[in-house]
This record gives C-alpha cells, sequence and structure tokens, in this order.
C-alpha cells in the first residue's frame, strides 16, 4: 500500500520495530509531547495511513511526527518561515538531526531485541506485542525538573504539571492550529521548556504550589537556583540558546555513572531513582535501571526476585540495600543495555498500555482532534505488527496472564513468604517455557 507524504512533511524510512512513537512518547520518559488524532475519513481503505500526530515545541520550533510500519514523517515549523531555499534546507537539516540524536537512531534495536530475548524468556514473550520501544535522549535540564514531578505521581498528573511549568514560566515560540484542522479552528500556543533562569526566583515556589506542584514545587525552585546560582555567571545571548547551568548538565554525559549520580543526588528533590531516571533518560547511561515500587512488582512477579532483606510485607518499602539488588539482578539478566530493556518491561506492565498491541475493534476516526493528557495507548495508536502477528503475541501473552493468575491464587492458600517464593519459583519455570 502506498503511502502519499503528507503535505509539508519529510520522510525518514524507519520501521515502527526500531521506533513506535505511540509507545515511546507516551510510556513516562518524556511529559511534554501533545497527540492528536488526525482525522481520516475511512482507515480501512488504508489501514496503514498515520492515525496521529506529534508535537514537541523545542526553543526555536515545533517538532511534528506522523508514522507508518515504515515511514517516519517528519516537519518542523518556526515563528519565522525563511524564504531562501538554502535556509530552509538547513533548518530542515537541523530538524533531522535532533530527531536521530533525541530518539537515539543509532542504536540497532532490533538487535537488541534479539539479544534481550536469548537472555531473557519473559522478555521473548513480550518482544512481538512491545516493539519499537527505546530509550529517549532528552535535554538533561528537562528531566531533570519532570522527573522531580515524578515523585509519587503517576503519568497523567506529571504531564499536566510539566506542560503548566511551561505555560506558565516561557514565552510561546508559535501558536499553531491541530493538524487538518478546519478553517478558524483556534490556535494553540507551543511553549518550549523554560530554561533555570526562569525558575530561580523565590516567588517561583509560590506560583507554583497554586498550579497545584504541592511540596515538589520548593524542589523545582531550589534546584533551578542551584544550577544558576553555580553555573549562569556568563550571560546567555539569546532566549533560543541553552544557558550555561544546562549545558554544564550536558558534561555529566562525560562522567561515569557515580559520578553523575553524585552530582545529582547534590540538588533538591532527587534522590537514588530520580537520579536513576535523569541518567538513563537524558545522560548516556544506558545499563542504569531505575527502581520503584512498580519494578519491584515486576521483579516480583515475573522474575521471581524476592527481597533477601528480612520483610514479611509483600509490599516492602525501598530500602537503599533492595534496590541496589533489584538494579544490579536486572543488570545481571540483560546486560549493557538493561535500562533499555526496562524501559520496555516498564511500559508492558503500564496500564494505559493494556490493550497495545493486541487486536481491537477498530478506532473512532471521528474522534474531535484534541490535546490529548490521558490516553489509552491502544493497538490503534500503533501502525505496527499484521493482526496475524498480534493474534499470536496475543495469545503468547494470555499464557503468561494464566499463571500469573495461578500465583496469586496459591499465594492466598498459603500465606507463608517461604512457600510463596517456592511457589512463584516453580511457576516461573512453567511460565517460561514456551513449549509448554
Ligand atoms: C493520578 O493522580 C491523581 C492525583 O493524585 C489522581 O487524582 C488520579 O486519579 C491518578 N490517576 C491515575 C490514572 O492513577
Amino acid at each position: 500500500m502506498i503511502i502519499s507524504i503528507p503535505v509539508g512533511f519529510r520522510a525518514l524510512p524507519l520501521p515502527v520495530a526500531q521506533l513506535s512513537l505511540a509507545a515511546v512518547l507516551q510510556c513516562g520518559q518524556s511529559f511534554r509531547w501533545s497527540v492528536f488524532p488526525l482525522p481520516y475519513p475511512d482507515f480501512s481503505v488504508n489501514p496503514d495511513a498515520p492515525r496521529h500526530e506529534y508535537r514537541v515545541c523545542l526553543r526555536d520550533r515545533v517538532v511534528c511526527l506522523r508514522q507508518t510500519p515504515d515511514t517516519l514523517f517528519y516537519r518542523a515549523v518556526y515563528p519565522s518561515p525563511s524564504l531562501d531555499p538554502k535556509e530552509e534546507a538547513n533548518k530542515d537539516a537541523e530538524t533531522l538531526s535532533w530527531i536521530r540524536d533525541y530518539f537515539q537512531l543509532d542504536v540497532d534495536l532490533l538487535d537488541l531485541y534479539s539479544q534481550w530475548s536469548k537472555l531473557d524468556p519473559v522478555f521473548h514473550k513480550l518482544k512481538d506485542r512491545f516493539e519499537g520501544i527505546r530509550v529517549l535522549r532528552q535535554d538533561p535540564f528537562e528531566c531533570l525538573l519532570s522527573f522531580i514531578c515524578s515523585s509519587n505521581n503517576n503519568i497523567t498528573r506529571i504531564t499536566k504539571m510539566v506542560r503548566a511549568l511551561c505555560t506558565q514560566f516561557s514565552s510561546p515560540v508559535i501558536s499553531l492550529p491541530p493538524p487538518n484542522a478546519e478553517p478558524g479552528t483556534e490556535l494553540e500556543p507551543y511553549h518550549p521548556f523554560p530554561p533555570p533562569s526562569a525558575l530561580s526566583a523565590p516567588e517561583v515556589t509560590a506560583t507554583l504550589r497554586t498550579l497545584g506542584f504541592g511540596y515538589r514545587a520548593e524542589f523545582i525552585q531550589k534546584t533551578a537556583k542551584m544550577l544558576a546560582d553555580n553555573h549562569n555567571t556568563s550571560a546567555t545571548s539569546s532566549a533560543k540558546m541553552q544557558e550555561p547551568a544546562e549545558l554544564w548538565l550536558t558534561t555529566l554525559r562525560q562522567m561515569s555513572t557515580s559520578e553523575a549520580r553524585n552530582e545529582l543526588l547534590k540538588f533538591m528533590g532527587v534522590g537514588r531513582k530520580v537520579a536513576d531516571c535523569v541518567m538513563l533518560m537524558s545522560l548516556d547511561k544506558r545499563e542504569v535501571v531505575p527502581v520503584d515500587t512498580h519494578v519491584h512488582q515486576i521483579a516480583t512477579k515475573h522474575y521471581g526476585m524476592s527481597s533477601s532483606s528480612k520483610s514479611k510485607a509483600v509490599k516492602t518499602t525501598m530500602t537503599p540495600k533492595l534496590y541496589d539488588e533489584l538494579s544490579s539482578k536486572f543488570v545481571g539478566i540483560w546486560g549493557e543495555y538493561a535500562g533499555w530493556a526496562h524501559c520496555v518491561l516498564f511500559t508492558s506492565d503500564l496500564k494505559a498500555f493494556a490493550s497495545y498491541g493486541l487486536e481491537t475493534s477498530s478506532p473512532s476516526p471521528s474522534a474531535p482532534p484534541s490535546m490529548s493528557t490521558t490516553p489509552t495507548i491502544s493497538a490503534a495508536s500503533t501502525p505496527s505488527a499484521s493482526p496475524a502477528k498480534r493474534k499470536r503475541a496475543a495469545s503468547k501473552i494470555n499464557v503468561v496472564k494464566t499463571e500469573v493468575v495461578a500465583t496469586v491464587a496459591e499465594v492466598s492458600e498459603d500465606g507463608s513468604l517461604a512457600e510463596r517464593v517456592k511457589r512463584r519459583r516453580q511457576l516461573r519455570v512453567v511460565a517460561t517455557d514456551p513449549s509448554k
């Protein structure tokens, strides 16, 4: 099926198995992308046509993306478009190199999936349904502040908070209508992520509290102030340029994992988990596996891991020791790119992804194009696998589900921890043998 290039877009050949926008942009890595359903009269005519447009605002442009099973379409919109074709071409080249960098397209995800699949039977079962999930290489300042917002929080609310932060503390770069909008549709302003200097004044705390940031308000202002005080000693010449403090954060990419972690832990509101998320998702520390209660659950549910610390409760509090144990166990299983594999497992366990990659009823193309902050990510969101492939994936998943249910049932029969661990191990053996 031939898909024509949408007007104004450029095409980059890229299989969805290398990058699934529907998964990667909505699984709790970045909180700033807007998702617009594309009005399309009849997807049955062309089931591979892009169904969503994704947009993000950078300091000087808005990047727009669409995707089919084998192509990524991209374009950037600027406040003052150039009429010089040469300058235009340069800007397009910049956008493309931003895309390559942000999505780390030099990393071959198919290769990683096949390695993890050999190393880990749990991953092997998930890989067809959750294809194209890779780690983003985000701006470190944005990533740091977003993950300070993430403590005791969920994706929907973090997304709202990060959006409020941008609306409140940075001027819009441009206003645009939604894609394929009717004439007269209201324009939406696009705000970039604010720089440290915009968040460092003491009164920022009170403003953030009124915006619903709670105790995180102070952490954000204090962190921005520390960065600005220590590193913004020389002036920045333009609002489009990164401030020295932002550039300094980027230099943490060259440090070792433990040096970079020590630097991040100095900031307000940054504990081990926030530091690890920032290192994995913006500082190139691909082996780092951030651990939270969610990852702990995955570890016990699918990997038969349990804490060696003496704890009777199933809901253990996360101690530094347990964190270390879980994190290094996952590194032991997945190797050099452990943090990336963790992202796939983490996404597969999100409620919003419960029907992702499975065969579902057709989407509602009549849905109005609007900013969606509470997505349920379904098969319709992804231009991925063929129905046959989806069905195969679905049957594999059912196997896993059945066995997890069995685990739960047995736990209630015999409550002792040792017994539970033993049973889980036995069940895991059954669960990991695809031939049974
Ligand atoms: C996210 O957190 C907010 C505030 O704590 C809560 O009202 C909301 O129900 C939560 N949403 C989900 C999907 O858990």
